[in-house]
């Protein structure tokens, strides 16, 4: 393994990077078939675009529906990047996700299980039929460092875990993007025509939603972090914060409803003030906007009868609940 060069976001040279990045897939990919998967963050749409600069339609470009994503999400950013003349194909594989989820309340084996079925259930199934040798992918220098560090398994980094994609799921991965952290991300996915809903886009894990739920992972589960976060995202995204997200608790907390005891749900929202993630600090958030985003969340989601704020740092705190 050896050791990536960081390259820093004032040191970018954008034109001079998109350039050497398409030359390097162009020559690893030759005249075969690469494919990738799109997910709508940024680091992903940058190297859709990447790949489409040096790969043209040889670039199959997948959106993964998994289940576990925002609302709307897998139509919306298919629909952007038609815009932009790159053909997005959504596959379907809720099923998969959620049985493989079924029943795991481990933070890490929920990641475990959603890294197998992504690269090698689906991904390893789609390789074998279409005949590509290659997934690219937006790993940055961000998820390698913390995986090696022990912090939090990313769900994109083997390399570096001493795992062989090519052994293991039967395609080879490249990364053109893990010399870069996420603010060269952003530079990046400017300069490659990509519109400012997408390069300003505030990050969302792999892991989806899933890793705003804790325990079990059930359909049910996840629509009501779906619905909390639809509405957190329209209440926190005028503040510029670098993050905010709701999570669903395990444990239920007694609350009343209509005169009647109602055991409920607990939903704990957070918002990040940071600049690479590695450390953040809670934003201070109006307390109007809080008391109006919690009164929404106990009258619009069904089931919840406590919402929280979060006000502690990372470290000790991570960004996200699993
Ligand atoms: P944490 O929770 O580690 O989050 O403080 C730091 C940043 O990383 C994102 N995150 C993930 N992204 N796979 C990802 O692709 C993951 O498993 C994962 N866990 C956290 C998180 O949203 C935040 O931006």
């Amino acid at each position: 393994m050896g050791s990536i060069n960081e390259i820093k976001a004032s040191e970018l040279n954008t034109d001079a990077f998109i350039n050497e990045k398409a030359q390097e897939i162009s020559d690893a990919v030759g005249d075969g078939l690469a494919i990738n998967a799109l997910s709508g963050g940024v680091d992903s749409s940058a190297v859709t675009m990447l790949g489409h600069r040096a790969l043209g339609d040889r670039l199959k470009t997948y959106f993964i529906d998994n289940g576990i994503m925002r609302e709307g999400e897998p139509q919306r950013i298919a629909e952007l990047f038609k815009q932009l003349g790159v053909h997005v194909e959504i596959l379907d594989g809720r099923k998969a996700f959620f049985s493989a989820l079924k029943g795991l309340t481990d933070p890490e084996e929920k990641r475990e299980a959603i890294t197998q079925t992504f690269y090698k259930d689906i991904f390893g199934k789609l390789v074998k039929d279409s005949g590509a040798k290659y997934l690219l992918q937006g790993t940055i220098l961000t998820d390698v460092d913390e995986t090696i560090a022990g912090i939090k398994r990313q769900h994109n980094v083997f390399e570096q875990l001493g795992i062989d994609p090519e052994q293991a799921f039967g395609y080879q991965i490249i990364e053109p993007l893990v010399q870069l952290r996420k603010d060269g991300v952003r530079k990046l996915a400017e300069a490659l025509g990509l519109p400012e809903e997408i390069y300003n886009r505030p990050p969302f894990p792999g892991p989806a939603l899933a890793a705003r739920v804790i325990g079990a992972v059930t359909e049910d589960k996840i629509s009501v972090v779906r619905t909390a976060t639809s509405i957190v995202e329209e209440e926190l995204s005028s503040l510029g914060a670098f993050q905010y997200m709701a999570i669903l608790h395990e444990d239920r907390v007694t609350g009343m409803r209509d005169g009647k005891r109602d055991f409920g749900s607990q939903i704990e929202l957070r918002c990040w003030d940071s600049i690479d993630a590695r450390e953040a600090k809670p934003t201070q958030v109006p307390y109007e906007i809080l008391y109006k985003l919690a009164n929404r969340i106990v009258d619009t989601v069904p089931g919840v009868v406590s919402v929280t704020y979060n006000v502690t740092c990372k470290p000790p705190s991570c960004m996200e609940a699993i």
